[in-house]
């Protein structure tokens, strides 16, 4: 097979963990014969510098004669304190999420094994954790209309959700249920907000066509705090974008690597793979930053873009078998020897 990736490294630690995610697809391609053409596109704070634009329209041309992006990370500090910069790396990605129609974000939360105590949680309440949160990434508050009045002293956000884009994304979370333990948990806050009102309304009607998918509807502040309780309770979540946002950060973490939870975004247009954490500026050009959640991003692209499941099992293979001889990077290190984020790339590409 032939296939096509648009390469979007980004900033900070991006290109590292990208180059070492190109490094064991190449090998994939090689073992399982098939011929991959990466296109590399700029976005982020170094296409502002290198443009003026965070995703400029030649970038967005790249992604969509691509059969996936792969995406590192964006944003830069220089910008993260100044609250009056006028174009942002943020920005990009909110109008690349927008311009593909990436509007489910997929963001799994499973354990190690090996890694259990690296947790923030006692072992008793993360083993077993294996959820999948999807985001709507393309409407509510992100995309409302916002804006400043009574001389700039007043501000406001609106979160607006139509029934077609709740039902898109709640299809995903009936269809994955139905793959795994047939539970779906939708996230409003139903209580309080019209939109949630809408969100519950629209998933209730919807139950009737997944009839042997349990389905239980939680306000987003009591999942927040039953995340650190009893995260292995949940399966599939489904929840709208800021929501989300929240809820799949604190959710990262629970694994105790968050330098390991890889992401898909789902889209009109294509799909998108990257890790879920961030640039780490601070990391930059080090040598030192985890790899691995993109080569797993790069499995999950392997498997869900390309229907390519022995491909994506040989890589989460090698993965384990890294993290079992401690061939991992200072994060997850200990007081063991601590590997360069090329040496992990490298080791993973000659064992696959
Ligand atoms: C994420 C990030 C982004 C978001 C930021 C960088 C705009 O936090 O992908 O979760 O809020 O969606
Ligand atoms: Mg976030």
């Amino acid at each position: 097979m032939n296939l096509k990736i648009a390469l979007l490294a980004g900033d900070g630690i991006g290109p590292e963990v990208i180059d070492q995610a190109v490094k064991v697809s190449n090998a994939i391609a090689q073992k399982f014969n098939h011929t991959i053409e990466w296109t590399s596109a700029l976005t982020g704070a170094c296409a502002i510098d290198a443009v003026g634009e965070p995703y400029p329209d030649s970038t967005h041309d790249v992604c969509m004669a691509a059969d996936a992006v792969l995406f590192g990370a964006i944003g830069h500090p220089k910008y993260d304190n100044d609250p009056k910069a006028t174009v942002r790396p943020e920005q990009g990605l909110l109008k690349m999420r927008k311009k593909l129609g990436l509007f489910c974000n997929v963001r799994p939360t499973f354990t190690f094994p090996s890694l259990i105590d690296n947790s923030p949680l006692k072992r008793e309440r993360i083993e077993g954790t294996d959820l999948v949160i999807l985001r709507e990434l393309t409407g509510g508050i992100y995309f409302g209309e916002s804006g400043r009045k009574d001389n700039g002293n007043t501000a406001f956000d609106t979160c607006t959700y139509t029934r077609m884009e709740i039902q898109r994304l709640a299809k995903l979370g009936f269809e994955l249920a139905m793959t795994r333990s047939k539970r779906l948990c939708c996230v409003d806050k139903a209580n309080v907000l019209e939109s949630s009102r809408l969100w519950r309304e629209t998933v209730q009607a919807m139950e009737k066509d997944y009839p042997e998918v349990v389905v239980s509807y939680e306000f987003v502040d009591a999942v927040a705090m039953r995340l650190v309780q009893w995260p292995n309770s949940y399966d599939v979540l489904i929840t709208e974008n800021l929501f989300g946002d929240i809820l799949t950060d604190e959710a990262s973490v629970i694994s105790g690597s968050m330098g390991l939870m890889p992401s898909a975004s789902k889209g009109l247009h294509t799909s998108l793979y990257e890790p879920i954490h961030g640039s780490y500026p601070q990391a930059a050009g080090k040598n030192i930053a985890n790899p691995l959640a993109t080569v797993l991003s790069a499995a999950m692209m392997f498997e869900d873009a390309f229907g390519l499941h022995a491909e994506a099992a040989a890589i989460r293979k090698v993965v384990d078998l890294s993290l079992a001889e401690g061939i991992v990077t200072e994060d997850l290190a200990g007081t063991n020897k601590a590997y360069k984020t090329t040496e992990v790339g490298d080791w993973l590409a000659a064992r696959v």
